[in-house]
């Protein structure tokens, strides 16, 4: 599980379950962390995770050159940095550029709304791809079906890219991802506060510590 943020705290308070494979970050995540730089962020959020945690840091640009010496800028942060680059033509055109310069750079690839999409992305040598699953329930989309048929295509191409499940608002779309097929799923720390915070749980464990104290309710 990574967590969706670019805020060191929910980070901090997260660590100390040991879930988190990573951290995914975007430029609206890191806009919401005001006064602070993308490279300032970057590095709080490394020097609070452990080594073989990853942290996805997101490229932008509108032309191929702009989006290249972005991906460029942000590898040179650190070298546990992995890419997120976004799956439309001039995304595409810098993995490829990239993976030929350096085959050894993870990337991400990202805005995934349909199965074409991460075929592409498998294509270009992407270690992951990103279904954006509320965004595209939004549209109307069924996003479940798009996870379940992208993890049935890896699986027939023997695609090594795993999908990452992104876009979350409820906690069953984090599930139905899952279970579609996706390897791994990106959520926002509200909704991991959601789960641990299950009303009927909570009754249900106030009930319990008052029949341990012997008090009646
Ligand atoms: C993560 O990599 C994505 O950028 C993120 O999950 C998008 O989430 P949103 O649709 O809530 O903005």
């Amino acid at each position: 599980m990574f967590l969706d943020t670019a805020n060191v705290k929910e980070i901090e308070a997260m660590q100390v379950f040991h879930w988190l494979t990573g951290v995914t970050t975007n430029p609206t995540l890191l806009a919401k962390e005001i006064g602070k730089s993308r490279a300032v962020i970057s590095r709080e959020i490394l020097s609070i995770l452990h080594d073989e945690q990853r942290l996805f840091v997101q490229a932008t640009g509108e032309t191929q050159e702009a989006l290249y010496d972005d991906a460029q800028a942000i590898l040179s942060l650190d070298t546990r940095i992995a890419l997120k680059i976004p799956a439309d033509e001039i995304g595409f055109r810098v993995i490829t550029q990239l993976k030929q310069e350096r085959p050894d750079i993870e990337i991400l690839a990202t805005a995934i709304f349909s199965v074409e999409q991460s075929y592409l992305a498998a294509l270009a040598g992407c270690e992951w791809v990103a279904p954006y699953v509320n965004r595209m329930a939004n549209q109307g989309l069924d996003a479940k079906q798009v996870v379940a048929s992208t993890a049935e295509l890896f699986k027939q191409l023997e695609a090594p890219t795993k999908i990452l499940g992104a876009s979350f608002k409820n906690t069953a779309q984090v599930i139905d991802t899952l279970l579609a097929g996706a390897t791994d799923v990106t959520i926002p720390s509200n909704l991991i506060q959601v789960i641990m915070h299950n009303k009927l749980a909570a009754d249900s464990i106030h009930v319990f510590n008052q029949d341990a104290k012997g008090e009646k309710i």
